[in-house]
Formats: structure tokens, C-alpha cells, sequence
């Protein structure tokens, strides 16, 4: 699985260079461009995330995780864009299962999941750097690779269908 995921990682840096990028940690004031993706973003999880994971990030235990992040997540700006692109289920997160499933949401457009992921990276606690378009773009053209949705560690797992 972590082979796979090395392999995910290898062709998303293949077709576009944005991972090879180190961004700074973000700052006490957001650029504009980011604090305009905070405020889209915030909207956007309203609509899309926060009847699962709660307004202020904290979830339902036993059915959906926290976004109150672990480091291995937040540290991780691809897997968080294969959630949401991919959706998930039955996987234990920090030891723990979850019996809710998470849908697939890649009607969201690459703008759209960049802003919602920006917005969970810098709320709840978290400090995490920014998701970036051009970062969806990427993955989002890995996940439509045939089979890659299904094998995909990030993926959901059992009773997963591929498109
Ligand atoms: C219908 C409920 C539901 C909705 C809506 C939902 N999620 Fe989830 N989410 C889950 C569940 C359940 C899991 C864990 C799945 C598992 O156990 O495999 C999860 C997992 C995650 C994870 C991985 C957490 C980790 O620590 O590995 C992230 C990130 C995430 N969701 C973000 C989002 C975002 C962002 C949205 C909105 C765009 C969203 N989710 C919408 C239920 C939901």
C-alpha cells in the first residue's frame, strides 16, 4: 500500500512540478489569495463536509473522524485531495473505525476541493499549508487513471465500486 502510494505521488510529480515545491508554513495573516480561498472554503465545508464531521471539525465518534488532524494527514496535502476526490470507508484512522462512509466528491471542481481542504488545513487547530488548484488538477488526473481509484490507499476499500 505505501508502495502505491509512492507510485500515486511519482506520477502526480510527473505531471506537474508543484509537489516538488516546499511552501512555507502559512503565516499569522494569510495572503489574499489564500485568505479568499479561507472564505470560499468555509462556505464550501458548510455544504459538503460539515454534517459528517461537525462545525467545529470534531466529527462523531465511531462514525466519522475528526478533522482535527493528525500529523500524518496534514503533512499530506495528496491524500487529503484523494478523500475527498475518491471518498472512504472502512478504514481504521490513528487505530480507531469509523462506520460512516464518505462519498466520492469529485463533482467538486479543483478550485472548490483546493478551498475546502485550505480551509480544514487552517481551522479546528490545524496549521497546514494551503491546497493548491493546480494540485487537484494532478491527482485528480491520477484517480481517473483506470484502475488507480481502486486501488488507492487513500481509497474506501472494501465494497468500493470503480466509475
Ligand atoms: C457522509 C459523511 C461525510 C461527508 C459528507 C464528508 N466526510 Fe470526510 N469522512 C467521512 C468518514 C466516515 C471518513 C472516514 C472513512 C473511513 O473510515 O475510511 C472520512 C474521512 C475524511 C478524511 C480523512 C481523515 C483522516 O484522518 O484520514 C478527510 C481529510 C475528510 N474526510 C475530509 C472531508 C471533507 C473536506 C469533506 C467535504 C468536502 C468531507 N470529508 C465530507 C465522512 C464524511
Amino acid at each position: 500500500m505505501k508502495q502505491f502510494l509512492a507510485l500515486v505521488l511519482v506520477l502526480a510529480g510527473l505531471s506537474s512540478p508543484v509537489f516538488a515545491q516546499k511552501k512555507p508554513l502559512p503565516k499569522a495573516k494569510p495572503s489574499p489569495a489564500v485568505a479568499a480561498s479561507l472564505v470560499r472554503g468555509k462556505a464550501l465545508y458548510a455544504q459538503h463536509c460539515l454534517s459528517c464531521h461537525q462545525a467545529d471539525g470534531t466529527g462523531v465518534e465511531g462514525l466519522h473522524p475528526p478533522l482535527i488532524i493528525t500529523n500524518e494527514v496534514l503533512g499530506d496535502r495528496p491524500k487529503m485531495v484523494l478523500a475527498v476526490l475518491m471518498g472512504m470507508q472502512h478504514r481504521d484512522i490513528k487505530g480507531k473505525p469509523y462506520s460512516g462512509a464518505m462519498p466520492p466528491m469529485d463533482f467538486l471542481t479543483d478550485q472548490q476541493i483546493a478551498d475546502v481542504l485550505t480551509y480544514v488545513r487552517q481551522n479546528f487547530g490545524n496549521k497546514a499549508t494551503a491546497v493548491n488548484a493546480a494540485e487537484v488538477t494532478s491527482l485528480r488526473k491520477v484517480v481517473y487513471l483506470k484502475g488507480t481509484r481502486y486501488n488507492h490507499p487513500a481509497g474506501p476499500g472494501d465494497g468500493w465500486q470503480a466509475p
